[in-house]
């Protein structure tokens, strides 16, 4: 372990000194933990390790992954390796905006509500604007509104704000709080929660991969017939729902363990992802893989709602998280979900190779192996 922190160090350009300091007492010390928590006892530690082979944009990364789980670091490694065959994985993202709702109830004429709030955009968005000045200076803030007559009396406005480098709850929420009294007064009813939405369809990442099938073979396996059987599994989870929430399951194994290392909200993520899983009303994989007609290339494609931040909440105290985040080297959070993204579609791919080929049990198990043993495995 001692020559892999150095190794780390020497490659990320760290402090060997500081990766002791920190990983030695699992990210935070017990008066930390006491300020972060109420009646806290102690800390609850997980493993910490980094994923290798991962190139995103053209961009080698280190990723921390925190998880209790054996093979899925070695795994998303292993799919990482074979996606950078194929040039590795390409990521954009939509802007980091986040929603802000203001839910009003008691509403007797909402057509003229939603009129009402429509014809004061201007004035909402400035009222937010000066709610979060230190995010104005930094280039994010209130970006538009919408608002929808929910029935029965209810009537919810977005304020849509565009949060940069943070995550953005509590943003949003100091956006709510701030305008919810002038939106229930131009709705004419009772101001009701005031708070952001989790299901941040606005913030949107994708990454796609694109493997030559030769690159999916081993021993065992030969490449094309390796790629159909990824592609059939990936058929099976756009056909059956229980099938996607298995499929998501192994996603989310690679996104949790970067969001968890980073100190990022893993509950945040999960609430957004499952519910973009589902968008359509039919719950469905947040990943596709696709041969192309040559049958020659497997393509993944994996899109979500991401949420992450590089700067606020837990990292202000988690010195675990910060160092995670100095081992990836990302510049912002948009490039950070971008990574997080990419840890989803590498182990995507691994558990449907694995569970395509040789089956879940004896495939995980030998990159368990190989990773604790060396790599003869
Ligand atoms: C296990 O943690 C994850 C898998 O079940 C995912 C999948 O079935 O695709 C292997």
């Amino acid at each position: 372990m001692h020559g892999r922190r150095e190794r780390v160090a020497e490659l990320r350009g760290l402090d060997p000194a500081e990766i002791e300091r920190v990983l030695d007492v699992g990210g935070i010390d017990l008066g930390t933990a006491d300020r972060m928590v109420e009646n806290a006892l102690g800390v609850l530690a997980l493993p910490f390790g980094v994923a290798v082979h991962f190139r995103v944009n053209d961009k080698d990364y280190l990723v921390p992954m925190a998880i209790e789980e054996p093979s899925v670091i070695a795994a998303a490694s292993h799919a990482a390796k074979r996606i950078k065959a194929g040039g590795g994985f390409v990521a954009t993202s939509t802007e980091p905006v986040m929603i802000a709702q203001v839910e009003v109830h008691d509403v007797t004429d909402p057509a003229g509500a939603l009129e009402r709030v429509v014809a004061a955009t201007g004035e909402i968005l400035k009222v937010a604007d000066a709610a979060i000045p230190t995010l104005v200076e930094r280039g994010g803030g209130a970006r538009g509104l919408s608002v929808r007559d929910l029935g029965e009396g209810f009537v919810v406005a977005h304020i849509e704000v565009d949060c940069r480098e943070a995550m953005g709850a509590n943003i949003c929420n100091t956006v709510a709080e701030a305008t919810g009294p002038m939106v229930a007064e131009l709705c004419g009813g009772s101001l009701g929660l005031r708070i952001l939405s989790n299901y941040c369809d606005l913030r949107r990442t994708r990454v796609t991969a694109r493997i030559p099938v030769s690159a999916l073979g081993c021993d065992r396996t030969d490449g094309p017939t390796a790629a159909r059987g990824i592609a059939a599994a990936s058929k099976f989870a756009e056909l059956d729902p229980y099938r996607a929430v298995t499929h998501n399951k192994g996603i989310m194994n690679g996104i949790d363990a970067v969001v968890v290392a980073t100190g990022n909200d893993w509950r945040a993520v999960a609430a957004a992802a499952h519910a973009y899983a589902a968008r359509t009303g039919k719950y469905g994989p947040l990943a596709t893989w696709k041969l192309t007609d040559d049958g020659g290339t497997l393509v993944g494609d994996l899109s979500m709602p991401l949420a992450v931040g590089a700067i606020g909440g837990a990292l202000r105290a988690h010195g675990g998280a910060r160092l995670a985040l100095d081992i990836l080297g990302v510049k912002s959070s948009t490039e950070l979900g971008q990574v997080i993204a990419a840890a989803g579609l590498a182990t995507n791919l691994a558990a449907l190779r694995a569970l395509a080929t040789e089956g879940i049990q004896r495939g995980h198990m030998r990159l368990h192996h190989r990773a604790t043993h060396g790599d003869k495995g």
